[in-house]
């Protein structure tokens, strides 16, 4: 792990129209760790990664991703520098093939070769997806959706992966594989992953650090032994 952080937000204020819904965010990612981002529906956990991936403007504060700072940097970029974002509900376009959704993660790449090499790899990952790399989005299951949204944000070769809500849907059995593949790839090649949950045993079963937002701050960050024994603070912000 080093010691400068893959991310680090300060007072990072965005939203919609006028209205603010993040409120002030300090958030720091240190390189090659899980971060759990928890909290109630509407506490901004979307709109955070929205703003750190580009897709919304910030009106105020920082973002320092890998020791630049972003400021209305085009979403390529980011995604060429290795900020990569798997979006809530996925974002799989139906009418595509597997291959064709997969491909769509190395479009912006400019090593052709290693784009091939990162499509085989995931398909190595994902053995599903191999099989049915020629079927269209739309005739997937809600696991294989999963991996194909994953695995296409894999093909870009991310550094930092935004991840929201990856078990949304999922049976019990499909999310804890795809907890485990997170666990695999921070550990094998020093991904570092923002995983915004609902699930939050899930989520923490796999996370270095937990943050719990509401109302567009975040009220706690510590370790996910501390969260989830802190029964107080489960039953304020985490619903059990
Ligand atoms: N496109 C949008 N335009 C206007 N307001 C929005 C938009 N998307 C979200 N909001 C508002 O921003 C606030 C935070 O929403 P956000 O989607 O970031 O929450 P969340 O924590 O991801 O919730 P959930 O757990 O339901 O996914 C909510 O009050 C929501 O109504
Ligand atoms: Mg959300």
């Amino acid at each position: 792990m080093s010691a400068e952080p893959m991310l680090q937000t300060s007072g990072l204020i965005a939203g919609y129209g006028n209205a603010p819904v993040l409120r002030g965010i300090d958030l720091t990612v240190p390189a090659g760790t899980i971060t759990a981002v928890l909290g109630a529906n509407g506490a901004g956990k979307t709109t955070l990664l929205r703003a750190l991936s580009g897709l919304i403007r910030p009106t105020g504060g920082r973002i320092v991703f890998d020791g630049v700072e972003l400021g209305g940097t085009p979403v390529e970029h980011l995604v060429r520098r290795g900020l990569v974002h798997v979006p809530q509900g996925r974002g799989v376009v139906e009418e595509l093939t597997v291959e064709e959704n997969l491909r769509l993660g190395g479009l912006w790449r400019r090593d052709r070769t290693d784009a091939r090499r990162a499509l085989a790899e995931v398909y190595d990952l994902f053995e599903p997806l191999a099989r049915r790399r020629r079927h269209a989005g739309h005739q997937l299951s809600g696991g294989e959706r999963q991996q194909l949204a994953l695995g296409r944000a894999l093909v870009a070769r991310p550094r930092l992966l935004l991840l929201d809500e990856p078990s949304l849907g999922l049976a019990p059995r499909v999310t804890a594989e795809i907890m485990a593949l997170l666990r695999q790839l921070r550990d094998d090649t020093g991904l570092t992953v923002l995983l915004v949950e609902q699930n939050v045993r899930s989520a923490l079963s796999v996370a270095d650090e937990g943050v719990v937002m509401a109302l567009g701050r975040i009220v706690v960050a510590t370790g996910p032994a501390e969260l989830r024994d802190d029964e107080q603070l489960r039953h304020a912000y985490l619903g059990f």
